[in-house]
């Protein structure tokens, strides 16, 4: 169940009482899941890489040829709803949707409490199950109706696969491509290491450029953690050294099983504690 909003402002209305309803019946975000939005964590008030989190809404909305959203105010409301509250560390989303037939577009901003437990996980360390897509490792990016790197409001799919993920006795699911090519998981990308090689596989796969992704590359670089990106079926994850994801709300979560079996030596390893660390430094900088 969704917690209870801290705040939600409205573009053109400010902040208004999360508890009234905001959307027409017939805005096609509602009908179709045809909308776009971000998600990105609050830290003490202070969102994390709103910037990038905007040019990707744009860029999705671009995708999903939605009317092009206000970005700048946006990002005004972003600062109005945090600023209604007392330094909150929340999670935020922002959404456009086309309203009725296309017209009458609305943007939101809502902030919603950081769910507990995140850091209990990483310090166990969670387990994945990998769930097959019906789509090649190449299809995806070559097919721009496919909405590769896209995040829409049609989200249904991935929330489908962590509950079977669940079913299964795991904590998160890992899409696999019609080949069993890793692509990311459904809230996160995945990465994994190898002789001392930090990989994760690459954009043209179609899968969503994650901001967190974009941090951790260049937290990699500039520690000299030799790093590489590309296509690698699931076997390599199950034989690797490490592996973990990485999201905005999760920041980075080490993996400790994968399909029942124990990856690396069973507990969170070293990369992804010092990934964690570059984060928290990069978060330490805004
Ligand atoms: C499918 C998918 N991949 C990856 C990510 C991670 O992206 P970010 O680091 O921007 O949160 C997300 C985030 O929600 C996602 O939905």
């Amino acid at each position: 169940m969704p917690a209870t909003p801290l705040a939600l402002a409205v573009l053109g209305r400010g902040v208004v009482d999360p508890a009234q309803p905001l959307l027409r019946a017939d805005d096609e975000a509602v009908l179709r899941g045809r909308g776009a939005f971000e998600t990105m964590r609050v830290y003490a008030g202070v969102p994390f890489r709103v910037d990038l989190h905007l040019r990707r809404l744009g860029e999705s909305a671009r995708v999903l040829e939605l009317p092009p959203p206000d970005l700048a105010g946006l990002e005004r409301l972003v600062a109005e709803a945090l600023g209604s509250l007392d330094r909150p560390d929340a999670v935020l989303r922002v959404v456009w949707t086309p309203g009725a037939g296309g017209d009458g577009s609305i943007g939101f901003v809502l902030v919603t409490p950081l769910p507990g437990g995140f850091d209990e996980m990483r310090a166990r360390g969670i387990e994945l199950a990998s769930l097959q897509l019906a789509i090649g490792a190449a299809t995806r990016s070559e097919a721009p109706w496919l909405l590769p790197g896209v995040k829409s409001t049609s989200y249904a799919v991935n929330m489908a696969a962590q509950a079977e993920a669940r079913r299964r006795g795991a904590d998160d699911a890992l899409f696999l491509s019609l080949e069993g090519i890793a692509l990311e998981c459904p809230t996160s990308n995945i990465w994994f290491v190898e002789d001392g090689v930090l990989h994760t596989p690459a954009l043209e796969l179609g899968i969503l450029a994650g901001v967190t992704r974009e941090t951790l590359v260049a937290a990699a670089l500039e520690a000299g953690i030799r790093l590489a990106d590309g296509e690698y079926p699931r076997d390599r994850l199950a034989g690797a050294a490490e592996v973990f994801t990485s999201s905005s709300v999760r920041e980075v979560m080490p993996v400790v099983r994968l399909d029942g079996e124990t990856v690396g030596d069973g507990v969170p390893g070293p990369v992804a504690a010092r990934m964690q660390a570059a984060l928290r430094l990069a978060v330490s900088q805004i």
